[in-house]
This record gives structure tokens, C-alpha cells and sequence, in this order.
């Protein structure tokens, strides 16, 4: 008798270097809350950080987009802002005002951080990658994710999201160890938290920076590509094999340098990138390009949604590409046009 064959995840095609047609999609931010479902559990659960915190719920509102769309690969549901709560700082979610912390603005502060202390959170998160392994389609990859110690870290400063991510800024100016040991104790901590995703049973992971555009290219190599190189290089040390995708949004020309400093496997383009770059960033390193629609053509739909996604289609014609958005999926998106948009990426 033949033995059963292992599941084959064509999201993962791309990084073995097969190029397939048409394209393996997910889409950043594919749960929450422009999905009625999503927003009935969210209802439920008490506070956004109950909920990530929370195996089963989180486990089951990751799996509503795969309902819906039949994605290639679903994301763990968490939040980048998981990391700092573990470490002790004080995080909440305000409704409509976003995230809100205490903010550490000094050296001194950084002793409010207690890396041992993460444990037990973080494996709550590893639970639900290890329930999720269980109740996903087998053909569907998981996404496992931290945000990069950069962007983690404005928040973390600042204590809120800002427009400019001054406070960080300035306090990676004017004094480069304290901001320093801000961002090591980051870049342990989510070799850590990522190894044990991987563990868990992740695919795949990625390290959001949405914040990498604000910086100069010399504070962008000490702060977005050395931390992201270290944390590559960590988990890669435990498991060599796992794909890591690096979104170094905002980073423009620095792109292709992010890519070949870092190591990552993936580079996960914003919106401002032209396809033409995209589709010639394979030809100076090999590297599985991923993106980059504007999501707001997701609230659009109709001819410009169309007329955008296929061009991006055609531009990566031929190479090693995964189809997602350039940011974020909004919370004022029409469902039916996400399910659109997979159609047309799939030949419709
Ligand atoms: O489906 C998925 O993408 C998985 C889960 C996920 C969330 N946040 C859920 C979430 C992921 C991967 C993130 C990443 C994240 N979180 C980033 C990086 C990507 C990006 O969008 O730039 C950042 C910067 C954050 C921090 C964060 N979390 C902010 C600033 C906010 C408030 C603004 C907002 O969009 O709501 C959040 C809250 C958040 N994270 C929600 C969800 C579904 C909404 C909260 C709610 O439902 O009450």
C-alpha cells in the first residue's frame, strides 16, 4: 500500500524556489474586525488582550478567514504588543484609540522589564499555534509572527502610536546604550517567543517593522537591519529550515540591503514599492517577494481593485511571489471584495 503522501503546502513553494501559478495569497490583518464573525467573538472575549491570550477564541478567529477565503497560509492571532505585555510593562487597548502603555523612557525604566516573566504568556500564544496545527486544512501554512524590536520599541517609548515616533527617535539619539539595551533585550526576547511558535508548529514566520520608514539609512542599519539580522540569525540557529519573511515597511531603497544584511527568506513590500522593483529585486537576490496592494482598493473594489491586481499578477509573472497587501486589510472593508480579490488572484 502507498504510503500517505505529507501534506504539501504550496505557500510554501515559493521559498524552495517553485514558482507556482497563480501565486500563493494571504492577506495582512485577514482577521478581525471588518468580519461580522470576528467582531461577535471579539464582543465576547472581554479585552483585546484577553482574547489573544485566550487559545481557543484566538485559534478561532484565525480559522474565520480560512473559512471564508481558503487562504494558502492563516496568521496566529495575536498582536505585535504581545511581547512588551509579557515583559511586565503595563498595556491596554483603549476601544478607538488604539494601544496605550506605560511609557519607559530611560535606561533606568528598563528594570520594570522582567524577560523571565514572559513565560507563561508566551505559551499561551504557543497554544494556540499547537491547536491551530490541529484544526487547519493540512494544505494551509501557518503564519507565526513577533514585530521587529524597532517598531515594538516606539511603542513601547512613546506609550502610545504616534505620527512621527519621536520619542523613540530621540532617545536613540541621545543615548545610543540605554535605547541599545531597550532593543537586546527586544531581539532575546523574540528569539524566544518566535522559536517557540516554531515549535509549536509554525511554517513560517514574519517580523513586522511598520515603522522602519522613519529612519535614516545609518540609524535603519543600527536599529531595523542589525536587531532583525540577530534575530534571524537566533532562530535560524534552533531551525535553520523555517522561512522568515522581514516587512521593513516604509524602508524604499534600503529594501534590497535589508535583504541581503538580514537573511530573511521573504520581504514583504509596502505599497509605495513600484512592481517593477519588486519583480527585479529577485534578480539581484534571491529572495520570495511578497505584497503589495493598496488595501484601500480592498474598500474600493470594482474595476480599480481589478485593474491594480492584475498588474501586480503580471509584473511577478515567473518568480518566487506571494500575493498579499502593502498594510493591513481596514476594519471598513466589505467582505465580498476580499473574496473577489482571491478570486482574480486565482484566475477569475
Ligand atoms: O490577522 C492578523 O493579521 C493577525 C493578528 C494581528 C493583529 N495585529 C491583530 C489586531 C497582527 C499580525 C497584528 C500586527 C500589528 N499590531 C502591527 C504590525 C502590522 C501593522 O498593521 O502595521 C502593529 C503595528 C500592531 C499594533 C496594534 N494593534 C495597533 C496600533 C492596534 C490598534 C489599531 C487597530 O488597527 O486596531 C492594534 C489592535 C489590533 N491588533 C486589532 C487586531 C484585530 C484590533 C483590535 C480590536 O479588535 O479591538
Amino acid at each position: 500500500m502507498a504510503k500517505p503522501s505529507r501534506p504539501t503546502r504550496r505557500f510554501l513553494d515559493p521559498f524552495k524556489g517553485i514558482v507556482t501559478s497563480p501565486p500563493p495569497i494571504w492577506l495582512m490583518r485577514q482577521a478581525g474586525r471588518y468580519l461580522p464573525e470576528y467582531r461577535e467573538i471579539r464582543a465576547k472575549a472581554g479585552s483585546f488582550l484577553d482574547l489573544c491570550y485566550d487559545p481557543a477564541l484566538a485559534a478561532e478567529v484565525t480559522l474565520q478567514p480560512i473559512r471564508r477565503y481558503g487562504f494558502d497560509a492563516a496568521i496566529l492571532f495575536a498582536d505585535i504588543l504581545v511581547v512588551p505585555d509579557a515583559l511586565g510593562q503595563s498595556v491596554h487597548f483603549a476601544e478607538g484609540e488604539g494601544p496605550i502603555l506605560e511609557p519607559i523612557a530611560s535606561i533606568r525604566e528598563l528594570s520594570r522589564l522582567q524577560p523571565e516573566a514572559t513565560r507563561s504568556k508566551y505559551a499561551l500564544v504557543a497554544e494556540t499555534v499547537a491547536r491551530l496545527r490541529q484544526d487547519l486544512p493540512k494544505e494551509t501554512a501557518l503564519i507565526g509572527f513577533c514585530g521587529a524590536p524597532w517598531t515594538v520599541a516606539t511603542y513601547m517609548v512613546e506609550g502610545r502610536g504616534s505620527k512621527d515616533q519621536a520619542a523613540a527617535r530621540l532617545w536613540a539619539y541621545r543615548d545610543r546604550d540605554g535605547f541599545q539595551a531597550l532593543i537586546d533585550i527586544l531581539v532575546e526576547t523574540s528569539i524566544d517567543y518566535l522559536g517557540q511558535q516554531v515549535k509549536a508548529g509554525a511554517d513560517v514566520l514574519q517580523i513586522f517593522d511598520t515603522w522602519a520608514g522613519v529612519l535614516p539609512d545609518d540609524e535603519l542599519d543600527r536599529w531595523v537591519i542589525e536587531p532583525t539580522r540577530q534575530i534571524v540569525d537566533g532562530v535560524k540557529s534552533s531551525h535553520p529550515d523555517v522561512p522568515i519573511i522581514g516587512f521593513p515597511r516604509g524602508a524604499g531603497g534600503s529594501a534590497l540591503w535589508y535583504v541581503s544584511e538580514t537573511g530573511v527568506d521573504g520581504i514583504g513590500c509596502d505599497t509605495a514599492m513600484p512592481p517593477y522593483m519588486m519583480a527585479e529585486a529577485f534578480d539581484e537576490e534571491p529572495v520570495v517577494v511578497q505584497g503589495n496592494l493598496d488595501p484601500l482598493l480592498l474598500v474600493t473594489g470594482g474595476e480599480p481593485l481589478e485593474k491594480r491586481t492584475r498588474e501586480i499578477l503580471e509584473r511577478m509573472v515567473g518568480k518566487p511571489f506571494i500575493f498579499n497587501l502593502g498594510h493591513g486589510i481596514v476594519p471598513q472593508t466589505p467582505p465580498e471584495n476580499v473574496a473577489r480579490l482571491v478570486e482574480i488572484v486565482r484566475g477569475g
